[in-house]
């Protein structure tokens, strides 16, 4: 994540890339798990934006390591189709018009495909001839990204054999120009706060923490890198933004799409695992972190850390799980969680968790974090409200102050990207009467939308080694810690009313209690997105 003063109004706006940014230094990327999904949705596609927009190394090699057997060009046309496939599709994850077959045809003769099995030391031999001739022909100076797009309990095992084959060594003082050797590894990172406290000692034993890229990919959404702009590059937000004059703050992540064909995943993860202490953590962590002493990674990860630390452990009373039954989404008839493939008929996991957290800060004790995402939700929305104090006095004849809506500020995180603010004004006419309006900033009104499928920054990242986005081991570390009572409490008693909400409504109605036991006239919003220019 590159700081830069770049300050657009509204003629230059539509320019997002400032001319400055460059392309990375001569690297090869090596993406473990080339055949998956991630790959070819995601990590592919945003390698061709940052090709299209000159932001990939003119010497460059991308190999991808997978265990079908299939040639490079096999490969290589596979990807394109899905790039094809996108084009006109409004649900696809890029918005892409055409694709720039010269840009194409030329990132395409950057790849290559090493065929293996992950665990077998011979196929770490295979990679590393390959590699090494690559090198020499396209001139990428030993720099090597490995970027692990496999199932977890792959990801010690790599990092292992990398070690063994020595394909991550990177000298002790890593001088500017020395070769130097990362390696993204993917979510989740670990089941529980052992696991991920193993799997960090796993890895710190072959490699040092500035060669670990933890990636999650919350972090690659513009409106996320956003929040630290509205609030360190703002002087209005810091003066507020603290237990004084915030009465709570709530964060949702609602996704309209159940398990998707997920159920075996799903039956082992559940929602608090799947979404809470990486993504749903990552947004509170940058709505409530200290100011950075500046734009420098370890800067913004120690205060991030600090975070982390500052949260109370979390106890059952502070969660409420939920289950999805059939219902209907979006118009569409659905079935239930527990009718999924690969799902159990009496299966114990949630679909949906709603959580309150308490942050143990001077900034904000007392200040309540409520927190939830589910499945099969009304609507597809995460936000984030900040939920102002009351005036402390109704100067108005006729307005109590039980009846005065509150202020509140909402950062809309997806869809419809942008920020609102909802205050008091006087309603026209002859009496003093207030009316709640809104002002509100859309992405859409002030930039154009550029093909970004929200790896491009991340992998960019990785690419010039700025590690301000990923996790340090102590950061996830921490984030299982606040989790992990409620994992094992949850693990331990069954509950009696699963499935406990239908598809298509908010979430069961024991996640209201969460917020109304603290103050009887709190409630969620709505899973809704907001209506254009009208009252909420
Ligand atoms: C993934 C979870 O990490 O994030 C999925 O495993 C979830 O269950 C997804 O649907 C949500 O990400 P996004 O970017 O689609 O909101």
């Amino acid at each position: 994540m590159t700081a830069m003063a770049n300050h657009p109004l509204r003629d230059d706006a539509t320019t997002q890339q400032p001319s400055s940014t460059k392309p990375p230094g001569p690297c090869s990327v090596v993406i473990f798990g080339a055949g998956g999904d991630l790959t070819k949705r995601l990590l592919v596609p945003a390698l061709y934006n940052l090709a299209h927009t000159g932001l990939i190394p003119e010497k460059f090699v991308l190999i991808g390591a997978d265990i079908a057997k299939r040639s490079a060009d096999d490969w290589k046309n596979s990807l394109h189709k899905t790039l094809e496939s996108f084009i006109g599709d409004p649900n696809a994850e890029d918005q892409i018009k055409k694709i720039d077959e010269n840009t194409w045809s030329k990132f395409a003769g950057h790849l290559s495909y090493v065929q293996g099995d992950f665990t077998d030391a011979a196929f770490y031999q295979a990679l590393k001839q390959e590699l090494e001739s690559l090198e020499s022909q396209h001139g990428t100076g030993g720099n090597r990204l490995f970027y692990l797009a496999v199932a977890d309990r792959f990801f010690g095992t790599i990092v292992e054999h990398l070690g063994e084959a020595g394909l991550v060594h990177e000298k002790d003082d890593a001088a500017i120009d020395a070769p130097w050797c990362r390696v993204v590894i993917e979510k989740p990172f670990g089941h529980s706060y052992a696991s991920a406290q193993a799997l960090n000692t796993q890895i710190l034993g072959i490699l040092k923490e500035r060669q670990i890229y933890r990636i999650d990919h919350f972090l690659g959404k513009e409106t996320v890198q956003n929040i630290m702009a509205l609030r360190f590059g703002n002087g209005m937000f810091e003066p507020i933004w603290n237990r004084d004059r915030i009465d709570h703050v709530q964060i949702t992540v609602a996704e309209t799409v159940g398990v998707e064909g997920r159920g075996k995943f799903y039956e082992q993860t559940g929602a608090l695992r799947d979404m809470v202490p990486n993504h749903v953590f990552q947004l509170l962590a940058m709505v409530t972190i200290e100011p950075p002493i500046g734009f420098k990674p370890e800067a913004i990860r120690d205060k991030k850390y600090e975070l982390f630390a500052a949260i109370e452990t979390l106890t059952e009373t502070d969660a409420v799980r939920g289950q999805y039954g059939p219902g209907t989404v979006a118009g569409k008839q659905v079935i239930g969680y527990r009718d999924e493939p690969d799902v159990a008929k009496d299966s114990a996991i949630e679909t949906y968790v709603a959580m309150r957290l308490k942050i143990n800060n001077w900034r904000w004790a007392g200040v309540p974090f409520y927190i939830r995402t589910g499945k099969h939700m009304p609507q597809r929305m995460s936000e984030i409200a900040i939920r102002f104090k009351k005036a402390p006095l109704a100067a108005f004849q006729g307005t109590s102050l039980d009846t005065m809506p509150p202020n509140w500020l909402v950062l809309r995180i997806q869809p419809d990207e942008g920020i609102s603010l909802q205050f008091e004004v006087k309603r026209p006419g002859q009496a003093m009467r207030l009316a709640p309006v809104k002002m509100d900033f859309r992405y859409r009104d002030w930039f154009a939308p550029e093909p970004n499928v929200g790896y491009e920054t991340l992998l960019y990242d990785c690419m010039i080694g700025d590690q301000t986005l990923f996790q340090r081991a102590d950061m996830v570390e921490e984030t299982w810690r606040v989790v992990q009572q409620v994992l094992d409490r949850w693990a331990a008693t069954k509950p009696s009313d699963f499935p406990n909400y239908a598809s298509g409504s908010p979430g069961p109605d024991a996640a209201d209690r969460l917020l109304s036991d603290d103050d009887a006239g709190r409630r969620w919003r709505d899973v809704a997105l907001p209506k254009t220019g009208g009252r909420s």
